[in-house]
């Protein structure tokens, strides 16, 4: 996690106060009354030393499912094995493809290689940075099993179209919902759209947990049963084994700590939405005249009515490594999500998709740039970063004339 350092150095027409310094994210112990009641929710758990299953796990996996608006949701101990279960509940696996857009992070591919699936990696849009429904049409090939849509950010699919076309080819849809717990797409939550949803609780997700886990959620039965046992060596009741399964529980420590953040989930979000639709705003005064290397342009939305929680906001721009060199100056933290698209990392080269196999997303890992946004970010953060990357624009119009 990249944190933020520098003052401004450079000289700009718009006034940058110098000292200050805006974090990439900010975590719990910021919010000290937050701090308190969580380390009160763990000594809790300790103290009892119910540190497997139990109350906790299953009273989250209760207000999850709530929240989601699904009959189930089962906690696990990462957003990669809610994939990874997932995929196996739906007994996928060798011989079986599974589209995966190449624009997500590399665990959503990884599930479909652990459960011996091949992912046929797919490109996006060019705006949304999203997987569509055209793009997942061109490659429904007859072994492609499945399709795993990334809400990617924070912005929801455009899912309605997919879940036509893969309704009718016999193909299921398991949502890669996490970055975008709480979104709702066209009414209902993430995760419940999906014959399956899975999430996850890395600390810096709109949901975090003090340490890995994750959920998957699904309205049905024989699923959210399977995804039980698999969780836990496909046991029930003690030391009688159903099927084969693993150790990928959700610890009760982070059971108590995620039971006390999602309590705030929405008011969390409802300022991310704040912050990204004033930045998005902010943003848009870019001056005209800057064009070609320093034009910045914001990720744009999937389609008129999209929802986006803004896990993150990304911006594009041609000169990507000079605009966070730039911000970096004036103290404002940034990062890359992400500088490679799957097919060209050397984990997936032997899928043989090379250079130029999938141009938007390779384009895309050369623009993008994630600027800092967070529920807690002030007024005066969200301002200072405005400005910072409306003076990389200006400095653009500056030196071309
Ligand atoms: C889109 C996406 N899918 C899957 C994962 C995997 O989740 P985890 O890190 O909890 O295994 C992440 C988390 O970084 C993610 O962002």
């Amino acid at each position: 996690m990249l944190s933020a350092a520098g003052t401004t150095t450079r000289e700009s027409s718009i006034a940058v106060p110098s000292s200050i310094a805006v974090p990439f994210t900010r975590l719990d112990f910021s919010d000290p009354a937050l701090l308190e009641e969580l380390l009160g929710a763990v000594r809790d758990i300790a103290q009892r030393g119910a540190f497997t299953l139990g109350e906790p796990v299953e009273a989250f996996e209760q207000e999850f499912a709530a929240y989601c608006e699904t009959d189930f949701a089962i906690g696990v101990s990462s957003g990669t094995e809610a994939l990874v279960l997932a995929l196996r509940a739906l007994e996928i696996g060798p011989g079986d493809e599974v589209i995966v857009p190449t624009n997500s992070f590399i665990a959503t591919a990884e599930a479909v290689s652990a459960v011996g699936a091949t992912p046929r990696l797919v490109d996006v849009d060019p705006d949304s940075h999203l997987i569509t429904a055209e793009i997942v049409a061109a490659n429904l090939t007859p072994n492609v099993r499945c399709v795993i849509p990334v809400h990617l950010f924070g912005a929801t699919v455009d899912l309605d179209p997919i879940l036509a076309l893969t309704h009718e080819a016999g193909v299921h849809v398991i949502e890669d919902a996490c970055q975008a717990h709480g979104a709702r797409y066209r009414g209902r939550r993430t995760g419940s759209l999906g014959v399956i949803g899975c999430f996850s609780f890395y600390p810096t997700k709109n949901l975090g947990a003090w340490g890995d886990g994750g959920a998957v959620t699904t309205n049905v039965p024989e699923l959210a049963e399977r995804i039980q046992l698999l969780r836990a060596h496909g046991e029930r009741p003690r030391y009688q084994h159903r099927i084969v399964g693993t150790t990928a529980r959700l610890d009760a420590l982070q059971a108590a700590v995620l039971r006390g953040k999602l309590a705030r989930l929405d008011s969390w979000n409802e300022a991310r939405r704040r912050l990204g639709s004033e930045l998005r705003e902010r943003l848009s005064a870019t001056p005209s005249g800057a064009s070609g290397g320093r034009a910045i342009e914001v990720t744009g939305l999937p389609f008129a009515e999209a929802d986006h929680v803004y896990h993150l906001f990304v911006v594009r721009t041609e000169e990507r490594d000079a605009l966070r060199e730039h911000l970096s100056q004036r103290g404002v933290a940034s990062a890359i999500h992400y500088p490679e698209p799957i097919h060209l990392t050397e984990a997936y080269a032997h899928l043989g998709l090379g250079p130029g196999s999938l141009p938007v997303s390779e384009r895309l890992a050369r623009q993008i740039c994630s600027l800092p946004l967070f529920p807690s970010m002030t007024d005066t953060e969200s301002e200072h970063v405005a400005a910072a990357v409306l003076a990389f624009t200006e400095d653009d119009l500056t030196s071309s004339r």
